[in-house]
């Protein structure tokens, strides 16, 4: 054979992952092949494969005979939407896309690259984890990743698309990535699967039941993004990218926007004439941003609190909004480690904040006291705090208690906030704050009932309003909902070039 047949040859292997057998194995699973993820997922012939012809250096079990070229995962770099980005997708139809010595190796070599070149990493995860066969040094593979994951946490972007089998320590690799997306019905995540629950807990549970993507974007929150299909989710990834710049270095991209009439009549009527009638957040979210343009992340974990991505005049921009639809929008465990997460994430990649801000408090109660409310809702509020990228709120109604400091308030940093006229701005609500500081007023009273409803009318009076804070400068300026998009093209143009910097340190303490 001539040497261009030779090459040919190899590289026709290298295509073929585990044969054809395999390949249909994956179709009828309803999952795409690790080829053709990748060739969907970068810009038409945009990709250039590195490490098509590496091999694993295993002999023991008779593996010095299986030879497959590329060994179980396909890397290199391609672009999306015309941006570099580097791809790893591990290959099933190979020994299960399990993780050897070298399939280890090739995925590093690419995050080496990505995060000397300053582009995104997006890992396409379909493996049975550690080459069981290899033993110790899979496991260390694993390591190398987790390592370099750690140290590309806050330069460049990785995403983690799951769309196979997760398991084991394997999930410690996404986990450390910005986002996970899972696919519906073909992939899982645990640390330990069902048969290793079965043996230690006696519990019985499918794989679906105990790490798939419901489970996953709905109780755990592991999960981000879920998708229909391998289809839906590479369209996903997509995206999501479109939002975030390259690397921490650079800012996101700005599409096209011509100003005009940006005034919003609709915005008016939102807020119900009720303090305690809900009404859905994602409404004042699309009336003030570009239409269209809301990307919602972690939408079916912690609904009491909204976060995403969105764009405004243009310009990339993270929103996080209390929702008044679902538990009234009060901060309990779950949104708390759920907005600050997503501030981390803007505030690493340069991409300002917009909170939307009608939250009664935090949620009382021994459920929350036991599960830590005092250090999770602490890190919404220290990841408030030392962002500083351009920060703004909008109140639209209630800002009541410890919760009005946190959800980005002037006092912790934040550059603007408007009020509507509809905001309430206290301790507490009227009633609560009457009942206690009224108490004995209201105790001995010939009707205290009376008396209640009097003096719960004199202290919203007083309070349930955005003026004293205005008067303060707490809040920048009580502004109508219909301007409000208007006010925030504005204020964001004005913030465009903030420079704000942290006290010299190795790193803060996160209230983990
Ligand atoms: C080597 C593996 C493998 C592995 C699967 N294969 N997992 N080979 N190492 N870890 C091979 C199978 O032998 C099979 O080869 C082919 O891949 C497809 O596997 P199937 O079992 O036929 O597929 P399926 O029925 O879809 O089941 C997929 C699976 C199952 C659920 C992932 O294969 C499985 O349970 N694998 C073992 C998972 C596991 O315990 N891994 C180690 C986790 S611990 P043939 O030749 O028959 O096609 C770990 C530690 C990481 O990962 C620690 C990091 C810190």
């Amino acid at each position: 054979m001539n040497k261009r047949d030779l090459l040919a040859q190899k590289l026709a292997e290298a295509k073929m992952g585990g044969g054809q057998k395999r390949i249909d194995a994956q179709h009828s699973k309803n999952k795409l092949t690790a080829r053709e993820r990748v060739d969907l997922l970068l810009d038409k012939s945009s990709f250039e494969e590195i490490g098509a012809l590496v091999k694993h250096r295993s002999t023991d079990f008779g593996m010095e005979k299986l030879h497959y070229p590329g060994d179980g995962v396909i890397t290199g770099y391609g672009t999306i939407h015309g941006r570099l980005v580097y791809v790893f997708s591990q290959d099933f139809t190979v020994f299960g896309g399990s993780l050897s010595e070298t399939h280890a190796e090739k995925i590093c070599k690419i995050m080496d690259m990505a995060m000397k070149n300053g582009a995104p990493v997006i890992g396409l995860n379909d493996s049975g984890g550690a080459r069981i066969q290899e033993g110790v040094v899979s496991l260390g593979g694993y390591a190398d990743i987790f390592y370099r994951n750690t140290l590309a946490s806050g330069v460049i972007p990785q995403l983690s698309a799951i769309m196979g089998p997760c398991a084991g320590g394997a999930v410690y690799s996404p986990a450390i990535t910005d986002f996970i997306l899972m696919v519906e019905d073909t992939s899982y995540m645990f640390v330990t699967g069902p048969n290793v629950v079965k043996t230690v807990t006696n519990e019985e549970v499918t794989s679906e039941d105990l790490g798939g993507a419901s489970v996953h974007s709905e109780k755990s929150g592991v999960a981000h993004l879920t998708a229909a299909n391998d289809l839906e989710a590479i369209e996903d990834i997509k995206k999501l990218l479109s939002y975030m710049p390259q690397n921490c270095e650079e800012r996101a991209p700005k599409t096209e926007y011509k100003l005009g009439d940006e005034s919003r009549d609709q915005l008016a009527d939102v807020v119900p004439e009720s303090a305690n009638q809900p009404y859905d957040i994602r409404e004042v979210v699309n009336g003030i941003i570009d239409e269209d343009s809301f990307f919602e992340i972690h939408k079916n974990f912690a609904p009491n609190i909204v976060v995403g991505f969105a764009r405004l005049a243009g310009r990339s921009i993270g929103i996080i909004a209390n929702q008044p639809a679902y538990l009234a929008g009060v901060l309990d465990v779950p949104s708390s480690q759920k907005g600050a997460r997503f501030v981390r994430f803007c505030d690493c990649f340069n991409i300002p904040l917009l909170v939307l801000e009608d939250v009664p408090g935090f949620l009382p109660g021994t459920d929350q006291e036991w599960n830590a409310i005092i250090t999770n809702g602490a890190k919404l509020l220290y990841a408030f705090s030392e962002a500083t990228v351009p920060r703004i709120t909008v109140i639209t109604r209630k800002a009541y208690g410890g919760a009005y400091d946190v959800m980005n308030s002037k006092h912790i940093g934040a550059d603007m906030n408007f009020a509507w006229p509809s905001a309430e701005i206290a301790v507490m609500g009227a009633k609560g704050a009457a009942e206690i500081i009224f108490r004995n007023e209201i105790k001995s009273a010939d009707d205290p009932i009376a008396k209640l409803a009097e003096k719960e009318a004199q202290y919203a009076e007083i309070f349930a309003n955005p003026y004293r804070a205005a008067e303060r400068g707490f809040v920048d300026e009580v502004i109508l909902p219909e301007n409000t998009r208007t006010k925030l093209i504005k204020a964001y143009a004005m913030l465009e070039n903030k420079v704000a910097t942290l006290p010299k340190k190795k790193h803060g303490n996160i209230p983990l």
